[in-house]
């Protein structure tokens, strides 16, 4: 195989933040973030990302930060917690200066209940007034969906939906743990457009265990046939030693790395043929999509979240393990739920680690973000335009010279430009302006 792919496939971040969270320090700490939120300029809107840990229970791949529980008490005991996170949030920034993005994620957000959502949007109403276009979307378990949890959801104000499918076959929902046939997805789709929630996103993934190449086409297939506006395909990222949950997947069955190029190629094939548009790296969107239209007009933004159209500087993290974005650098909650409640019961912020950004990380911030927005980046100009001298880039556009030698990237002196053919090897093309990243081998994930 391909020396560089194999590399593509064992050691490169996605990049949804730069420096990427394990470059984190513990030099960034509860005042850091508090030092922050007050910095934020009194008439700019922010974005929230609420981050809600449990599942009633956990399938076998899953790789996110979460855990099953079977009793209610903690998750409304932590709903209180979120709204006291939010109330210490709130009186550092101020009031009336408008979200523009809410976004809930998981774990399965809507374990919570609609009246514990309902009371921490009052919240959010009363102490920080989302703007009249605010985008407001929450990650859907489709298992987990009535009818009259549609309409509660649309209530509360929520205007996009995210449904974790990752795979219509029997066989491959059997080997993930996740059994939801087709009808149900089918059903979740028709009860939320009733509701008025319109936007709506698949989430599916390849490279699963026991999953063939008909598998993906025909989940995909079954996809379009529902017509979201987004699509999102994920490679199965494997981190058995890091999530216990993993060792529940039979490895003999998980498909190798040509097998799950293959698959990505195929998977976009199929997508394209249908009218959707690649966006940035594992996402695509019907054109008219503002995803697609951001991706167009070289507006895509890319956060802790995937690609966003949200424009916001500032993006606050409520809830364990989440991190928040600031112009100065990232802040994480601490992972632990017992230390994060701790905290926040003291009347204190949980923020264990971060990273405050230095202007040349600015610019190769910069430069990654729009290579994996846009495929396209000049670096010196990017430089410049943050008073930076471009000559500190030279390793980095040096480090591209192998890629050029093998077309996965073209530069004309100035421009750094992705082929199209290569949209899925951006990442390797990202990491010769990553100055944290190591090329020594390491423990991987599956992950092209
Ligand atoms: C944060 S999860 C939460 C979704 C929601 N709780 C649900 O149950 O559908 C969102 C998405 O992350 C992706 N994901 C989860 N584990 C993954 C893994 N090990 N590798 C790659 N993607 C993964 C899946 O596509 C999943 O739908």
């Amino acid at each position: 195989m391909n020396r560089k792919i194999e590399l593509a496939e064992s050691q490169t971040p996605r990049y949804t933040s730069y420096p990427t969270a394990p470059h984190f320090n513990a030099d960034v700490g509860p005042q850091t973030h508090a030092a922050w939120l007050d910095a934020v300029p009194a008439d700019e809107p922010v974005s929230l990302y609420f981050h809600v840990p449990f599942c009633r229970t956990l399938c076998h791949y899953c790789g996110c930060h979460t855990k099953a529980v079977h009793k209610q008490e903690p998750v409304d005991a932590y709903a209180r917690r979120i709204e006291g996170e939010l109330a210490l949030v709130a009186a550092h920034l101020g009031r009336t200066r408008g979200v523009s993005h809410i976004h809930w994620g998981g774990g399965t957000p809507t374990i919570i209940g609609t009246e514990g959502l309902q009371r921490i949007i009052e919240q959010i109403h009363q102490r920080l007034a989302p703007t009249e276009s605010c985008e407001h979307a929450i990650e859907l378990d489709p298992r987990y969906v009535s009818g009259a949890l549609a309409r509660e959801l649309a209530d509360c104000g929520i205007n996009r939906a995210s449904l974790g499918v990752q795979d219509f076959n029997p066989r491959v929902q059997a080997a993930i743990g996740r059994i939801q046939p087709y009808d149900l997805v089918v059903a979740v789709v028709e009860r939320l457009r009733r509701a008025g929630i319109e936007r709506l996103n698949f989430d599916l993934m390849y490279g699963l265990p026991a999953q063939t190449m008909a598998d993906l086409v025909a989940t995909i297939e079954r996809t379009i046939a529902l017509n979201p506006s987004r699509i999102a395909l994920f490679g199965y990222a494997h981190v058995p030693w890091f999530k216990k949950n993993q060792q529940l997947i039979d490895e003999a069955l998980l498909p190798g790395t040509q097998a799950r190029l293959e698959q990505v190629e195929v998977a976009a094939e199929t997508l394209e043929a249908a009218g959707y548009v690649p966006v940035g790296l594992d996402h695509f969107a019907l054109p008219g999509d503002p995803l697609a239209v951001a991706a167009a007009e070289g507006t895509l933004r890319r956060n802790f979240q995937g690609y966003t159209t949200d424009s916001a500087e500032t993006l606050i993290g409520l809830g364990a393990s989440s991190i928040s974005q600031f112009r100065q650098g990232y802040t994480q909650n601490d992972a632990a739920t017992a230390l994060w409640s701790r905290a926040i019961d003291s009347s204190e912020f949980a923020t264990r680690r971060g990273y405050a950004l230095t202007q040349e990380d600015r610019v190769r911030r910069r430069i990654i973000e729009q290579l994996m927005c846009t495929l396209i980046a000049d670096p010196s100009a990017i430089a410049r335009a943050h008073g930076v001298d471009p000559s500190i880039l030279r390793p980095s556009l040096e480090r591209l010279t192998p890629l050029i030698d093998d077309g996965y990237v073209e530069f004309d002196g100035n421009v750094v430009r992705i082929p199209e053919a290569e949209r899925h090897m951006m990442r390797l093309v990202a990491v010769a302006f990553d100055t944290f990243h190591k090329q020594e081998p390491q423990r991987h994930a599956r992950s092209v």
